[in-house]
């Protein structure tokens, strides 16, 4: 590499962590995450898989250990394992770990190869237990499906994190039932306050659960006890180990619990805009680089230090009023989380 420079920000956050949206398109509708009727974006807008591959390699060279494939749903995009084999080649060459954020519903097709390119963790999103409520969440989902993905993972040795974004009238109930599901299975649990981001067809005030007051309410039946481990503790979740059923439970709160001063993170959308924040605005195009200058490094580390420096300290998601706009017009799919 031409410039080997590690990213370090201006608020010496060392940035480790790549996260890949490979689409913004999903099998599911998620009604915290996307309208029921989406406007996708138009397929000549994507990255390419080679050129996404390029970028993810040249972080890499610039000290990116981590990387995890997003969107929409990441399994959806056509020749995805491509992608997967393509940097799952870096895994003994500068990269600690390959992985991804996905629904499950294809799991029983894509986990054995996940495994096979280098794959060991995954992160699969699942609101609720009950088939009806499932559907009502997803707008669409068939829960059995998305069950014998997770069986699927767990046969192939792939190690389970469940993520339930919490809802306040569709499963705010249930999450302590969720929760000992979980644990039940041996699978690690994170909880997610929803973010304003994208219109998703319902108020937000309406799905929004401050999650201490879940936590308040688990302390009631089980004993938290802060989690030893200080990795678990890099990045947005704070982890606590539940005493009774042994699991480890996070909480991710962007509204009540500011966690960006730990930031390791940044993400590159489908479309190549490489975002140093979930939640704010600036970014810079790397595909209109990668596409003019080819193969050529340099520009693409000016970009990569250009995005840098304008890294902002936090994000500024607030759902306060009924009618509120979202904090960004863009949803979480084409970001990637
Ligand atoms: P681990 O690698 O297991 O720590 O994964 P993760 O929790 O970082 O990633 P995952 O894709 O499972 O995301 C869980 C939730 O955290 C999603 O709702 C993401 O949108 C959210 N999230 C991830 N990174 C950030 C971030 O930098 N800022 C904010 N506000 N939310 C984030
Ligand atoms: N707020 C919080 N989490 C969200 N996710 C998708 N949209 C939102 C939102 N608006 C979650 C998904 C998945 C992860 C990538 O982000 O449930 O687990
Ligand atoms: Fe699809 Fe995930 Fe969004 Fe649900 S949260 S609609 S599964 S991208």
């Amino acid at each position: 590499m031409s410039n080997p420079a590690l990213l370090i920000d201006q608020f010496g956050r060392a940035i480790s962590y790549l996260r890949l949206s490979v689409t913004d398109r999903c099998d599911l509708r998620c009604t915290y995450c996307m309208a029921e009727r989406m406007q996708f974006l138009p397929r000549a807008d994507l990255l390419t898989l080679e050129e996404i591959a390029r970028i993810g390699r040249q972080l890499v060279g610039r000290g990116v250990r981590k990387i995890r494939i997003s969107g929409g749903e990441p399994l959806v995009r056509k020749d995805i394992m491509h992608l997967f084999d393509e940097l799952g080649a870096l895994l003994c060459n500068g990269l600690d770990e390959l992985t991804l954020t996905s629904n499950g519903t294809l799991l029983t097709t894509y986990a054995a190869p996940l495994y096979a390119a280098g794959v060991r963790r995954i992160n699969i999103s699942l609101d609720a237990l009950d088939a009806d409520k499932f559907k009502q969440i997803t707008r669409r989902g068939d829960l059995d499906k998305v069950l014998a993905g997770i069986d699927a993972a767990q046969d192939a040795g792939l190690k389970i994190k469940i993520n339930t974004v919490a809802l306040k009238h569709q499963n705010a109930d249930e999450i302590p039932d969720m929760i000992a599901w979980a644990h039940g299975r041996g699978f690690d649990m994170t909880l997610i306050e929803v973010m304003p981001m994208g219109d998703a067809g319902e108020d937000r005030i309406d799905q929004y659960v401050p999650l201490p007051m879940i936590r308040d309410q688990l302390e009631t039946q089980w004993t938290l006890e802060d989690a030893a481990d200080t990795r678990a503790n890099l990045g947005p979740a704070r982890f606590v180990r539940i005493r009774e059923t042994g699991g480890k439970l996070g909480f991710i709160t962007p509204l009540t619990n500011n966690f960006c001063a730990g930031c390791n993170r940044v993400r590159i959308t489908c479309t190549g805009r490489l975002y140093m924040c979930l939640g704010q605005e600036d970014h810079v195009d790397l595909r209109g680089l990668v596409r003019a200058n080819g193969a050529d490094e340099t520009a693409l580390n000016a970009a990569f230090d250009q995005a840098l420096a304008t890294k902002p300290e936090r994000h500024d998601f607030a759902i306060k009023d009924r009618g509120q706009a979202p904090t960004l017009t863009r949803h979480m799919s084409v970001t990637g989380g």
